[in-house]
């Protein structure tokens, strides 16, 4: 058994993974750059940069700061929007073997729609992950994302105009995100992925400034890690529906964890700062982690942690 290959595959609504791990939306552009490093092609899926219906400049600079094992970011998801995304992005990812998640924001429902409706209609796009929890940006997207009603709302008015895996994308700055995600799913979302950035700050104490032009940002990177992980757990025992889990992720044991808690698949995000490779290292890793525990399929380990 151990000289076998193990199963690495594993499924996210109809989202078919070669292997269980996907990169964090807006910390691997649109692949471009990550192309340079290896083959995407070995990637389980990739998740793209935040596109909404028109251009966002995103927010002033400086955007990001390094934190005691993690970073703030406030980027306030500049994209050049949708029609560039179709236009100059997509066919580039298009080359390789490897289905594509587009992340989807928006300011109000109509712009959510709008942009869901036309990305469900273009060839190429296996997934949307609703971006209902992003902290940096001030109008839409939160508002949506804080609340069960407002969850539901976007969640359901999404789905009716596609037929594209939806997944949607829950935030940590909730009191509850059991409730949140259980509203998610009676609304029709197809999978969830968790967690989005928490919310922070960081001051400079000599200039007596905050150091991000934004004031506040998101705080991603291992310092999040075991926040993530206790809500993964928590909302595998709650949902029916796939979860894909994500925040701090740097190594394979750090996604094997994930699996354990729940995650049928695992997202890198500021891991890939720190190492252009590790989303590639981290699918050799579960593999070998496999091999040397004698798992012949990665779905057994799914929410197998014994307490
Ligand atoms: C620079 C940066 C940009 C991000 N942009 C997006 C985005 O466009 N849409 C989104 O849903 N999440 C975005 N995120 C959040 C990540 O996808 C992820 O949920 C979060 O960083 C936790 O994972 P990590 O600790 O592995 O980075 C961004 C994170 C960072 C660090």
């Amino acid at each position: 058994m151990g000289l076998m290959k193990p199963d690495l595959s594993v499924q996210i609504g109809s989202i078919k993974m070669k292997n269980p791990v996907t990169v964090a939306s807006g910390t691997f552009g649109f692949g471009q750059e990550m192309a340079d490093f290896y083959d995407l092609g070995r990637l389980g899926a990739i998740t793209v940069k935040g596109t909404s219906l028109d251009p966002w400049p995103g927010n002033d600079y400086p955007r990001t700061v390094e934190t005691p094992s993690g970073m703030l970011n406030a980027i306030g998801l500049q994209n050049d929007g949708l029609d560039a995304f179709m236009n100059e992005k997509l066919p580039f990812l298009r080359q390789f073997d490897v289905p594509v998640i587009v992340n989807v924001v928006g300011q109000s429902l109509e712009e959510y729609i709008r942009v869901s409706e036309a990305l469900g209609k273009t060839e190429g796009i296996h997934g949307l992950e609703l971006n209902v929890s992003c902290p940096n940006v001030k109008k839409g997207c939160m508002a949506f994302g804080n609340t069960c009603e407002g969850i539901a709302e976007v969640v359901s008015a999404v789905k009716s105009v596609t037929d594209l895996t939806l997944i949607t994308k829950l935030s940590p700055n909730v009191t509850d995100v059991v409730s949140i995600a259980k509203a998610a799913v009676e609304a029709g979302s197809d999978a969830l992925s968790l967690i989005n950035t928490l919310l922070g700050t960081a001051i400079d104490p000599w200039k007596r400034k905050f150091r991000l032009a934004n004031v506040t940002g998101g705080l991603s990177g291992p310092a999040v890690k075991p926040v993530a992980l206790r809500m993964v757990w928590q909302v595998a025992q709650a949902v029916d529906v796939p979860i894909i889990g994500m925040g701090g992720i740097m190594n394979a044991m750090d996604a094997v964890e994930f699996m354990l808690a729940g995650a049928d698949a695992v997202a890198v995000g500021t891991g890939n700062f720190v190492n252009p490779m590790a989303a590639l290292e981290i699918v050799d890793g579960i593999e070998e982690y496999l091999r040397s525990t004698n798992v012949s399929d990665v779905k057994s380990i799914v929410g197998a942690v014994n307490s």
